[in-house]
């Protein structure tokens, strides 16, 4: 908005786009909505979240309001400001333009989950994001906060109904964005949030079969080839490392094949991306504790979970990106013949491995998925996964860990997709030293290294089922949250989504 304009004449702009958030509803409105000036609607009806370099006196806001607000951003060093009044809200920010794009963006998705909390404390129904500002990804970046923050998950609480978020709009009056661009975000945003449904989805919900068929599902509405192995077809393809970790389970393992392969694809040869699908972890007869460690581990799906919710978004958004993704899925349970410490495994690319804790599942279901993923030849293979603890020990929930072989120009747009949407990957070393340490006495592998570096070396044993350029993402940590962190919800985070969209979108 160019200076003198008032909120009035701001108001007789078009509204583009409606962003619905909990309700995976998507409409356009590009017509002018009833006239609104801010004295009048925000008064009557609208909860506002204004973007902004300085605010100033220049808006119609009843004098008391707006001396109010003037007086309390005197201070330099207050950036937002909330105000209710009469029952509505108004929200401020100031940016400061001169930041980095990525950190004013990620500014802006955390000021919109603190909108959110307040606009359904207010039982608002909708939002407006008016911006200022010449950037009009800030408005974008805001409205994804938004939407992320209002995600709940309470269909197994029918008691919860009371409590059901109220916000369903969130309207961009900004006409200098394109539709692409909030269809785009629509689509993220969805693909995000069912990834959370996914990982939030308790094991007597989700079995392998179940997260196999939400992928079916999903590439039927989103445009996408599904496969879907069962345990006869993986026994005949000698998956021995899935079917090992299957064996003290009573639920059928699962191997998922999602392919999108579009008209005039970018890429000659595909992506893969791989998920682990550890439906849950009891650490198999290597017992996990409980309650310290067990109770979060319906989230071990949260790798497959990505992949598949990424598909959909890429689908959905008509990349022009071959993709493919696979994911190996069962749980890990002590039952029946479950593998016993000491075990020998001959896994599908006919190396063994001497299975020295069953807790080490992960790596043993991923590994024949990327030995699966050399047949396509592949441009570069991502796997994301809950992989290690000591991921999530050494970084915390800020962020994954990352390492890999692919090369410098991959890698550089891997750690940048990473920063543009704030999924951002702390990169491990993946020195050849570290391979020593999954040396066996009698097998060509062990399925744990020493009690240092643990999440590198579950990456090395990973590489050597590879022959194409690699890349590892362990995303123990910020998988699932115990507390709610900004825009990312607690309990599963549908965390990859976004950073595999994005890196798809730059490639
Ligand atoms: N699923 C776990 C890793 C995990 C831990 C995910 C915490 C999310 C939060 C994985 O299967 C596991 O148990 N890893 C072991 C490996 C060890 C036995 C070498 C670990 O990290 O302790
Ligand atoms: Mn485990
Ligand atoms: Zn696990």
């Amino acid at each position: 908005m160019t200076k003198g304009k008032t909120f009035s004449d701001l108001s007789k702009t078009n509204y583009l786009l409606i962003l619905t958030t909990n309700k995976y509803i998507y409409r356009i409105n590009t017509k002018c909505m009833t006239k609104i000036t801010l004295n009048n609607k925000i008064k009557t009806q609208s909860h506002v979240l204004l973007i902004t370099e300085k605010f100033n006196n220049e808006f119609e806001l009843p004098e008391k309001v707006n001396d109010y607000i003037v007086n309390a951003l005197n201070d330099k060093d207050k950036k937002t400001l909330s105000y209710n009044y009469i029952g509505k809200y108004i929200s401020i920010i100031i940016v400061d333009k001169s930041k980095e794009e990525t950190q004013l963006n990620e500014q802006l998705r955390r000021h919109g989950a603190t909108v959110a909390d307040a606009i359904n404390a207010h039982k608002g129904k909708e939002i407006y994001i008016y911006n200022q500002t010449n950037a009009p990804h800030l408005s974008l970046a805001a409205a994804e906060g938004i939407a992320l923050a209002n995600y709940q998950f309470i269909k197994h609480k029918p008691s919860a109904a009371k409590q059901k978020n109220t916000l369903e709009s969130i309207i961009i009056a900004n006409t200098k964005i394109d539709t692409e661009k909030i269809s785009e975000l629509n689509i993220v945003v969805d693909a995000t949030l069912k990834a959370r449904d996914l990982v939030n989805e308790p094991v007597n919900v989700l079995n392998a079969t179940a997260l196999a068929n939400s992928f079916k599902h999903m590439g039927k509405e989103a445009g996408f080839d599904v496969e879907i192995y069962n345990k006869k077809k993986i026994q005949q393809l000698k998956m021995g490392g899935i079917l090992a970790v299957n064996a003290g389970s009573v639920d059928e393992p699962t191997f998922t094949i999602m392919e999108y392969k579009p008209k005039g694809a970018v890429n000659k040869h595909p992506y893969v991306l791989v998920g682990k699908g550890v439906v849950y972890d009891t650490g198999g007869l290597s017992l996990k504790p409980t309650p310290n460690s067990m109770d979060l581990m319906k989230c071990d799906m949260a790798g497959a979970a990505a992949v598949g919710c990424a598909m959909y978004a890429i689908a959905k958004a008509k990349l022009k990106v071959h993709v493919v993704a696979l994911v190996p899925a069962t749980d890990n349970r002590p039952g029946f013949n479950a593998f016993a410490p000491g075990d020998v495994i001959t896994m599908m690319d006919g190396s063994t491995v001497e299975m020295l804790n069953s807790d080490a599942e992960g790596r043993m279901i991923l590994a024949d998925a990327l030995h699966f993923a050399k047949k396509y030849k592949p441009e570069l293979v991502i796997d994301m996964a809950t992989l290690t603890g000591a991921a999530a020990a050494a970084i915390g929930t800020f962020g994954m860990v990352g390492m890999g072989t692919a090369d410098k120009k991959q890698k550089e747009k891997i750690i940048q997709s990473g920063l543009n949407v704030h999924e951002r990957i702390a990169e491990f070393p993946f020195w050849d030293d570290y391979s020593d340490l999954m040396k066996s006495d009698i097998a060509d592998q062990k399925n744990i290294g020493g009690p240092a570096a643990g999440s590198i070396t579950a990456g090395k044993f990973l590489q050597k089922f590879t022959d194409y350029p690699y890349y590892h993402l362990d995303i123990a940590g910020p998988a699932f949250l115990s507390a709610k962190d900004n825009y990312k919800t607690k309990g599963g985070t549908g965390y990859g989504v976004r950073f595999f969209f994005e890196l798809m979108k730059n490639v």
